[in-house]
Parts: structure tokens; C-alpha cells; sequence
């Protein structure tokens, strides 16, 4: 049969995202700690970029299925560097059965997909999030018990967690605003899919740049850092530019008074959100962390249990 990757949140049909849904859902319930899903695969994390979340929660993940893990830190594979990305895709898949890959550039991991004859799941570029998004709409379905009828309100940077909530939501039919200042807009190339997604699922989109518009009766709320790894040097710049666009008590108020406050984390607090806000009842952060593991199981069963 022929390789499954997750390189987008897009690679997933919306009936296949559903049932990761599913049997997330079972995972997290089960009592059984360790199943015999990955017995005898390897599993690789090539990671250009810090981790925590990610790292933890696949190495455990692949634990919790019985299967091998092993890291590759930056210095290790310097992708493009020390060796070509065709080489290293063709080397490493004589030896994995998956691999995880944490890039820089998008096209790394389109490339690394394309070379390879493993799966590869995209663990964050500088264009997307798939596993993030993935995890994000299963907390939101748990949390609300539907996904129809809600609005998720994102406020900040249009990055590569914006892209791929933007695409989750739209496949799933969850109604998306997105507030972001001039010049931080999602891609255009990526609200393109989404509104294609939107047509057929009957979620609405809206960009904005209030946050105020945007947050006006939401269900949700989301944030994520003004400045993403690798933008180092534009800080100053970009403090600047997202004053206003901080998620504190006065915007909340806004929202539907059951609202749920979410983060992808690492959080910088008093920056993109206010700590009485992140640290309130209503935020459901450290689910959304924990769901990384369940979500991330699924998706490893789903994709290894197609290959070779
Ligand atoms: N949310 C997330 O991907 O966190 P890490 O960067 O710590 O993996
Ligand atoms: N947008 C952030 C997400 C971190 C999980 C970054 O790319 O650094």
C-alpha cells in the first residue's frame, strides 16, 4: 500500500481527521498504559529547532505503543548541510519506519516526504502545525462535546499555527476570525484552501484586524507568540507591531461568557496573553498539551499501520 505522510493538516481527508478523532478519544479513555501497536518500529524525531512538547510527547507516545525512538538533534543531521535531504531521507529510511520531522523551511519536509519511504509527519515548519491543529480541534470537540456552531477566534501572528488551525477549522466546519495587524496576515495561498475547505464543510472565515471584531462572542480564543522560532532578529520590530493585539480581561470580555482560552505554548506571559487570562479557569492549555500524546498516538497507528 502507499505511504500516508502528514505534511499538512490538508494531507488528512475530513472523514479520516474525524476518526483520529475516534480513536483518540479511545486512547486517552483506555486503561491499558502500553499497547503493541508500534512492537519492532523505529521511530525517528529530526528536529532543526527547541522542543518541548512535541519532542516529550512523541518519544512517549512511541513508547506507550511499544515502539523504538530516537532523537536527532540539529547538530546531528544538519539537513542541507552536512548531508543533501534526498541522502538523508534515503538513509534513514533504511532504518525507520516513521520519522518526525521539525524543519526550518516547509519545502524541507515536502522534500523530505517526497524522498523517503517511511511516513513522514511534519512536527512544525516555518508554514505549519498539523499535529497542533489536530490536537487544538480535539480539545475543542472534547471540551464542547461538538465542533458545529462555534467560533474560534485566533489573535496574533497569521504563522504556522494560524495556517493550520485555519485549515483544520475549515475542514471541520468550525467558524473561524483571525485578527492580525497589517503585515502579519495568514498566507494568502493558505486562506485560498480554506475558504475552498469552508464552501464545502459551511464554516465562515473572517480576517480582521481587530481583535475586538474578532473576538466579539467567541467560543474560543487562541494565541500563540509574536515572535515564532528562527524571527529572533525581528523582535524589536515586531513588539511594536503587535502592541494591541494582547488577549487581557478588558478583550475577553467580549467573548461568550463560557469562552475557552487556549495556547499552543511555550507562552510568554504579559506579551501575546495576559497571565490572569492564561491562568484562569477558562484556559484549557495544559489539556490542550496533554492531547499532543493521545492525538499523536492516533496518528501513528493511522500512518504506520499503511506502511511497508
Ligand atoms: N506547541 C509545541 O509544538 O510546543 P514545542 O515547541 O515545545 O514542541
Ligand atoms: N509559532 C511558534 C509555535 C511554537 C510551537 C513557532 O513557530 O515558534
Amino acid at each position: 500500500m502507499k505511504k500516508r505522510d502528514l505534511v499538512c493538516i490538508t494531507s488528512l481527508s475530513t472523514q479520516e481527521i474525524l476518526s483520529l478523532f475516534e480513536s483518540t478519544a479511545k486512547l486517552k479513555k483506555s486503561k491499558i498504559k502500553r499497547t503493541n501497536h508500534l512492537k519492532n518500529k523505529s521511530v525517528g524525531l529530526l528536529f532543526q529547532k527547541p522542543s518541548n512538547r512535541t519532542r516529550v510527547s512523541f518519544e512517549v507516545a512511541v513508547w506507550q505503543l511499544s515502539g523504538n525512538c530516537i532523537y536527532l538533534s540539529p547538530e546531528e543531521i544538519d539537513l542541507g548541510k552536512r548531508e543533501s535531504t534526498a541522502d538523508v531521507a534515503k538513509t534513514l529510511s533504511r532504518y525507520l519506519d516513521c520519522l518526525v520531522a521539525r524543519t526550518f523551511s516547509h519545502q524541507d519536509v515536502i522534500d523530505l516526504a517526497e524522498m523517503s519511504t517511511i511516513p513522514i509527519i511534519n512536527g512544525l515548519s516555518d508554514l505549519t502545525h498539523p499535529c497542533q491543529a489536530l490536537t487544538d480541534i480535539f480539545s475543542i470537540k472534547e471540551y464542547f462535546g461538538r465542533l458545529k456552531g462555534l467560533t474560534v477566534t485566533y489573535v496574533g501572528d497569521g504563522n504556522n499555527v494560524c495556517h493550520s488551525l485555519l485549515l483544520g477549522c475549515a475542514k471541520v466546519g468550525l467558524d473561524m476570525k483571525i485578527a492580525t495587524p497589517p503585515g502579519y496576515k495568514p498566507s494568502p495561498e493558505v486562506v485560498q484552501m480554506a475558504r475552498d475547505f469552508a464552501r464545502k464543510s459551511g464554516a465562515k472565515i473572517l480576517l480582521t484586524e481587530s481583535p475586538q471584531e474578532a473576538v466579539a462572542r467567541a467560543n474560543v480564543i487562541y494565541s500563540d507568540v509574536w515572535v515564532s522560532m528562527g524571527q529572533e532578529t525581528e523582535t524589536k520590530k515586531r513588539l511594536d507591531d503587535f502592541k494591541g493585539f494582547q488577549i487581557n480581561s478588558d478583550l475577553v470580555k467580549l467573548a461568550d461568557k463560557e469562552y475557552i482560552f487556549m495556547h499552543c505554548l511555550p507562552a510568554h506571559r504579559g506579551l501575546e496573553v495576559t497571565a490572569d487570562v492564561i491562568d484562569s479557569d477558562h484556559s484549557i492549555i495544559f489539556d490542550q498539551a496533554e492531547n499532543r500524546l493521545h492525538v499523536q498516538k492516533a496518528i501513528l497507528i493511522f500512518l504506520l499501520g499503511r506502511s511497508k
